[in-house]
């Protein structure tokens, strides 16, 4: 089981180019605004107050590089699809994603995070979809799973699996995952170890 023996935030890019120019694997975080990504990732790291968090969305504004044990970095994401940011930022929000999906190297794989309590949203199969149209390897992360009983949960899960089955002949690898009680949190971690100890030749 991988341990988080240091996790320090690097820095705030609004660009690929601006990102560290170190060859370390990179894991980014993305998904609508408020979906629980930067709680996620004080959750996997164990610092609390690593990534900003906030109840009211939009909170991640750019993108934040994490170093982990020297070896890795994992990056938050500002959120897609918040309805009531001003149309000018949220066209900002979508550049900056799209700018840093397309052009950053050192992207290993994208964990795009959903609110297990929603129904399959427009907006995220849109996004997923053009993700396996781009070739971007991804992975599809459940969140806030300590809101729904057990029984709910496995439903809402099968559900959505169903879905994407009625587009994608492949589904990709499905987390389950709370910020609350950790639920998770040692699945996603020994995935990116799995991805980790792959070849580099693995990369994109
Ligand atoms: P933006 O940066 O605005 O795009 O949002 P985000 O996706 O980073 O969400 P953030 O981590 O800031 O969390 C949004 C809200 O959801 C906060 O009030 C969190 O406390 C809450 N939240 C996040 N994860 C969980 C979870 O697993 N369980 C519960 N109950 N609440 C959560
Ligand atoms: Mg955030």
């Amino acid at each position: 089981m991988m341990t988080i023996k240091t996790a320090d935030f690097v820095c705030s890019s609004v660009k690929a180019a601006q990102c560290p120019p170190t060859q370390l694997p990179e894991y980014a975080f993305i998904g609508r605004s408020n979906v629980g990504k930067s709680s996620l990732i004080n959750r996997l790291t164990g610092r609390n107050r690593l990534a900003k968090t906030s109840s009211t969305p939009g909170k991640t504004q750019l993108i934040n590089h994490f170093l982990i044990n020297n070896a890795w970095h994992l990056v938050d994401l500002p959120g897609y699809g918040y309805a009531k940011a001003p149309k000018t930022s949220r066209r900002q929000f979508a550049g900056i994603i799209s700018e840093y999906i397309n052009h950053r190297e050192q992207l290993t794989l994208l964990f795009v995070l959903l609110d297990c309590r929603l129904e399959p949203q427009a907006i995220d199969l849109a996004f997923i979809n053009q993700l396996g149209d781009a070739g971007v390897p991804f992975a599809l992360v459940f969140t806030k799973a300590d809101k729904l009983s057990a029984d709910k949960l496995q439903r809402r899960i099968a559900h959505y699996k169903e879905v994407c089955a009625e587009t994608w002949d492949e589904l990709p690898p499905v987390f389950v995952t709370s910020a609350e009680t950790g639920a998770g949190r040692d699945a996603l971690l020994a995935y990116i170890e799995t991805i980790n100890n792959q070849k580099p030749s693995s990369l994109r």
